[in-house]
């Protein structure tokens, strides 16, 4: 499985590709704003830390603004994949950059029809917001679910990327439900590696250790 982070940071990006953890970045207009960045600079940043896929969102809702922006923020590097909402206008979008090989990431995805359409488009990427269907008592997961068996069904390239995620068993879960990608906030990445078992067991070890009194170097 792939991981993204969802985020506009570049501290956090820059520390978490260090840990050769990271494919690729996912922003959206929302984490721009609460960075506080200008948009096209922060992507360009990315863009040199992470060689992996960046998805930079457009900001029109129509199909000439949305083709016109993500033309734009396409230029900006080989590694800019353009997002766009699941729309008739940003489905019609998604075509337009398929035919020119240019990488798409459908966003805001809460059916598994929305995801045929994303995949019968050649959208790159399709992201079911997982979270946010759990919010309103829905099963995010099994959406998951529903666009695996559809996408193998008709072997449709496009890649699964979970979105929304918001805990660790969030991406235990989209592994099982065969997630290409998980796109994940930067606390939630390093939450993966959390076990109290591994620190109670780690801190009997050092215990241990230097009541042998001995050093290895
Ligand atoms: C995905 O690309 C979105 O940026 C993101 O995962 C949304 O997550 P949220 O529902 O926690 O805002």
């Amino acid at each position: 499985m792939k991981f993204f982070v969802d985020t506009a940071e570049i501290k956090d990006i820059r520390d978490l590709y260090e840990t050769g953890l990271l494919d690729g970045v996912t922003t959206n207009p929302s984490l721009v704003a609460k960075s506080g960045r200008n948009f096209k600079e922060v992507i360009r940043e990315i863009c040199e830390i992470v060689p992996g896929p960046v998805s930079a969102e457009v900001a029109a809702t129509d199909h000439a603004g949305m083709v016109a922006e993500g033309e734009h923020l396409a230029k900006i590097a080989d590694n800019v994949v353009i997002k766009l909402p699941l729309t008739f206008e940003g489905l019609r979008a998604c075509r337009h950059f398929s035919q020119k090989g240019i990488k798409t990431n459908v966003t805001l995805c809460f059916s598994a029809n929305q995801a045929l359409l994303a995949a019968k488009v050649g959208a790159t990427y399709i992201s079911p917001f997982i979270g946010r269907l759990d919010d309103i008592n829905l099963e995010g997961m099994q959406l998951i679910r529903d666009i695996r068996q559809i996408y193998d069904n008709y072997n449709f390239s496009t890649e699964i990327l979970a979105a929304s995620i918001r805990s660790a068993n969030h991406v235990t879960e989209a592994a099982l439900a065969g997630a290409d990608v998980a796109t994940i906030p930067p606390a939630v990445i390093y939450k993966l590696a959390d076990h109290p078992l591994t620190k109670s067991g780690l801190e009997q070890f050092v215990k241990d250790w230097k009541s042998t009194g001995q050093s290895i170097l």
